[in-house]
């Protein structure tokens, strides 16, 4: 059993911190905002993780885990430090890492003794060298520490099992001790541990999420030539899935990517490349395939129904992705946004991320299902490929459009069948 610190209760935070918990460590999450605290506190989680919420009651009740606003305290009884808090993108690209660097000079002062500080945030090649000396600089007691970097690869929606079944333990570590401590935390996990230094190990959270974007953005493209020659791009990526020298993951051509992670992550390395006199077209590329991608709703949309002015649609699906509430960099944001510039009236309808939807988006008609979504729209666009979406009764969808189009931003359905049911069908690249 380790006693734990998690600084930041966001969603790496918090999960990284449940997950701890649950394999009997002591955990104490600290973040500094009081209300995210006090609901934790009162089981009350601030977002939606699927099995999170089961997981944090139940290590409340068996006291492993505790919340706290103290940073002191926090630190105090802890002898692994995981610094989990925000690096938000700069209007440049750049991440803003002043909360990082504000957390390290707070844990200067507080240290009373040997710790093992944890990179567990998304952060540039170099910043443990920051933190390092930013640590040695304010304290004053000349405590030893150490830094390691463990870069968390969750994705939102499937986070609790990523953490519990990882494809890979990543460890970058500067001393025997900082090693020691680590393997012996991650041993109940049984997965590849790749030990490395503190750089080589954020270098390969940066270097992952890139890949994946690059994927994503590669069958993007794909799916735009598709259209062009007839081709099908499912079948494309699954007659390239199955080589496994490039596997069949992250193949799935739609709207583009969103979320916290890959547009900022994707923008702070190319900022981080520039820097260091690298100009990263390859990552560029990535970026711009995936604005056309959006782009490209807003043209299918005009497509089939010429004039975009005073039309109604409803769009189906707002989370950036399937079992999350996060609408942070959401394709379905700019779609609207750009609908909305044409005079398009919307209705929208998702599970989980109407609240969220909210705080970004204005003059939308939120429903209280698909069917109202689609109810007296000219076109329905399906833009998150939540399950419930999956069974939809078509018949009654296209007795309740005034025009039976529906655009399939995640080609979540077979386009025979919605021909069948007599409503024409755009997919991506199909
Ligand atoms: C991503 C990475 O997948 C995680 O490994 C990483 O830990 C995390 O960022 C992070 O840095 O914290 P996440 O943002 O939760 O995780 O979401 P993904 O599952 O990667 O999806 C990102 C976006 O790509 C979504 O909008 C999704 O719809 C889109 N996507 C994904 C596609 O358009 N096609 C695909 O084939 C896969």
């Amino acid at each position: 059993m380790t006693n734990i610190c998690v600084i930041g209760a966001g969603h790496v935070g918090l999960v990284t911190g449940a997950c701890f918990a649950e394999l009997g460590n002591s955990v104490i999450c600290m973040d500094d905002d009081v209300k995210k605290i006090e609901g934790l506190k009162n089981d009350v989680l601030p977002f939606y993780e699927p099995g999170l919420e089961v997981m944090v009651v139940q290590n409340k009740r068996a006291g492993r885990l505790s919340f706290t606003h103290s940073l002191e305290d926090s630190i105090a009884g802890s002898n692994i430090i995981f610094v989990a808090v925000g690096t938000p993108q700069k209007s440049n690209g750049e991440a803003d890492l002043t909360s990082i660097e504000n957390v390290a000079r707070r844990i200067a002062c507080a240290l009373d003794g040997y710790k093992l500080i944890v990179e567990k945030s998304t952060v540039p090649i170099k910043t443990g060298d920051w933190i390092h000396k930013t640590i040695k600089l304010n304290c004053k007691k000349g405590v030893e520490f150490d830094i390691a970097s463990n870069p968390e690869f969750l994705r939102e929606g499937t986070a609790v099992h990523d953490f519990m079944q990882p494809d890979r333990i990543v460890l970058g570590v500067e001393s025997e001790r900082a090693a020691r401590l680590l393997i012996e935390l991650y041993k109940p996990i049984h997965a590849p541990v790749v030990r490395t230094n503190v750089k080589t190990a954020e270098l390969i959270k940066h270097a992952s999420n890139s890949f994946l974007a690059l994927k994503i953005s590669y069958i993007n493209a794909i799916s735009n030539i598709c259209e062009k020659t007839g081709a099908d791009v499912l079948k494309v990526a699954e007659g390239m899935g199955y080589d496994k020298r490039i596997g069949k993951d992250f193949l799935n051509a739609g709207v583009g990517y969103g979320g916290y992670c890959l547009p900022k992550d994707i923008s702070a390395f190319i900022k981080m490349a520039e820097e260091i006199g690298y100009d990263f077209e390859l990552l560029k590329a990535v970026q711009r395939v995936n604005n056309y991608q959006r782009q490209q709703i807003v043209r299918k949309a005009k497509d089939a129904l010429w004039n975009l002015q005073g039309k109604t649609v409803g769009i189906l699906g707002l989370a950036f992705k399937p079992d999350t509430d996060d609408m942070r960099e959401s394709p379905s944001m700019y779609i609207i946004r750009e609908l909305q510039k044409q005079e398009v009236l919307i209705k929208a309808y998702d599970p989980q991320a109407m609240d969220t939807a909210k705080n970004f988006l204005q003059d939308v008609e939120y429903c209280q299902n698909p069917y109202e979504a689609a109810s007296g729209s000219d076109a329905l666009i399906f833009l998150t490929e939540w399950d419930e979406f999956k069974n939809l009764d078509f018949v009654k969808i296209k007795r309740l459009l005034k025009q039976p189009i529906i655009i399939d931003g995640r080609n979540i359905f077979d386009p025979l069948t919605m021909k069948e049911h007599g409503l024409t069908y755009f997919g991506i690249g199909r």
